[in-house]
């Protein structure tokens, strides 16, 4: 609780994301990132890129938004693409039948009841919520008209009211669409990958738990185009050893509980479906332990097949600990050929390609994870209270926004000289610095804590005389006097 409340605190306090529109009205679900966040949210984007496009050899792509509505009828977003709603007979507040329900069974600690919402369709999400006679929690109404609610927002095209468009609910569809495109471009082979970083749009019923659920947010997707017949002979220079070598908790369909896996035994027994799929498991650990999120906080869940999304046959989501309790953070999905047959048969093209001699219609395996839901899990997890007057974010250097604060210890133009010179040395060696004069040396030392920044370099009256500065750690608040030249391997 303590962690909440010094993680909500530093983020309101240094405005690392705040909610849009804030000077007009209280619309739930869109969040801006001020200077901070966003600095930290491009880290999180600039790790994930290091370890999955690039550290895999994959290409990168950016396609549009604004998708027309062909596009999403084949992908069968049009008519599944939804959540059960429930609307209050009283207030008229709509509700998600399945979150309602399950927020009940958790008040009850009833983890076998929360189990079975995952698995319930429309009509018994409604006729369970009114059996166990759970009401509107605004004004105690009757939550009646259960609807299967489309989460995509809709526009138009052009000045003609009948070119529907959405907003896109998912990066892929423009991957999928242009998949042929750039496999004859770029003279790719089987199997291959394609990735893509941006905004998606979710209408989403009750949008809540800060960024948790948004209607606006940043996926990173990754989709890798297989063969299904062809021997796995590796993929993206990994090493199968340490892949399979590796041990994840896990809950397998069908149970409840966590178990330490290796990757190996998850392959043997069908719950990871192919070693395509477990290397972007394998990916997805790297990546969150680098940004700080340590063993003993995430999970890996197969879900119900009654959970799985229209277009997959097998999900494996990572979920991260965080003070709202457990939340997906990525979902990765064996998605067969469902998306290029479907744009197939859609547009009339033909989307098969040559590989090995042979015409393939290629199965896909995706990593999708949420850049908005993975920054909380890191800022939530990182914001500490140990009693130094003031908060700390003791962020990991790789999502950290700076690397170093430089402070010239008073407001006097020599030391303010040569701050402004250390400042500069370490931007143009592209470490990222901030300088500041303003307030007390300690008031400084606080904010940096507080925006998760690891290391303060002051300079005083002596650096003048010595070439030497302090260096102070964040975390441990302990203070080193160092060569000027030193401090480029003490920050990094
Ligand atoms: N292309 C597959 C796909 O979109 P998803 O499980 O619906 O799969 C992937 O979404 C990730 O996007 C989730 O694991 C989560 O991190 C993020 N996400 C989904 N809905 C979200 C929401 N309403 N707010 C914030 N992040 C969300």
């Amino acid at each position: 609780m303590d962690n909440e409340s010094s993680a909500e605190d530093i983020v309101k306090r240094r405005s690392i994301f705040f909610r849009s529109f804030g000077i007009y009205t209280e619309v739930g679900g869109f969040y801006d990132y001020g200077p901070i966040g966003l600095r930290i949210k491009r880290n999180v984007e600039s790790a994930w890129r290091a370890l999955f496009p690039e550290g895999l050899g994959l290409l990168e792509v950016e396609t549009s938004i604004v998708l027309p509505e062909i596009v999403l009828k084949a992908s069968g977003h049009l008519a599944t693409f939804t959540d059960p709603v429930g609307i209050c007979s009283t207030c008229k507040t709509a509700h998600r039948l399945d979150k309602t329900l399950e927020e009940y069974y958790e008040k009850k600690g009833d983890a076998e009841g929360m189990a079975q919402v995952k698995k319930m369709k429309l009509d018994e999400l409604a006729s369970k919520i009114n059996e166990l006679g759970i009401k509107c929690n605004k004004c105690g109404g009757v939550i009646g008209s259960p609807e299967n609610f489309n989460l995509m927002f809709k526009t138009q095209m052009g000045q003609k009211s009948t070119d529907v468009a959405y907003l896109r609910p998912e990066t892929a569809q423009g991957i999928f669409v242009d998949f042929k495109e750039i496999y004859r471009s770029h003279g790719l082979k089987l199997p291959c990958g394609i990735s893509q970083v941006g905004k998606v749009f979710r209408n989403e019923i009750s949008p809540r738990q800060q960024l948790v659920r948004v209607r606006e947010f940043t996926q990173m997707e990754t989709e890798i185009f297989i063969d299904k017949d062809a021997k796995f002979e590796g993929f993206g220079g990994v090493d199968m050893r340490r892949v399979e070598a590796e041990k994840l908790p896990f809950i397998k369909r069908g149970t409840n509980n966590e178990v330490e896996l290796s990757i190996k035994e998850l392959l043997a027994d069908g719950a990871i479906p192919n070693e395509y799929f477990a290397i972007m498991l394998y990916k997805e650990k790297e990546l969150i332990e680098l940004l700080g999120i340590e063993k003993g906080r995430y999970r890996f869940r197969q879900l119900e097949k009654e959970e799985l999304p229209h277009y997959s046959m097998g999900n494996v989501d990572l979920e991260v600990k965080t003070s709202y309790g457990y939340i997906e953070v990525s979902g990765n999905a064996h998605r067969s050929d469902y998306d290029l047959s479907s744009h197939a048969k859609m547009s009339g093209k033909d989307l098969t390609v040559i590989s090995n001699e042979k015409k393939v219609l290629p199965h896909v395996i995706e990593a999708s994870i949420g850049v908005d839901r993975l920054l909380f899990s890191v800022i939530d997890g990182a914001a500490k209270d140990d009693g130094r007057g003031w908060k700390v974010l003791a962020l990991k250097k790789a999502a950290a926004p700076y690397l170093c604060a430089v402070f010239p210890l008073q407001k006097d133009d020599k030391l303010i000289e040569k701050a402004k010179e250390i400042e500069g040395m370490l931007v143009a060696n592209k470490i990222p610095a901030f300088y500041s004069d303003s307030g007390s040396i300690g008031k400084r030392y606080a904010k940096a804590d507080e925006i998760g920044v690891p290391s303060a370099i002051t300079i005083d009256f002596e650096t003048l005389n010595d070439g030497m500065v302090t260096i102070r750690d964040r975390d441990t608040s302990k203070q080193v006097r160092k060569k000027i030249e030193e401090i480029f391997e003490l920050v990094v």
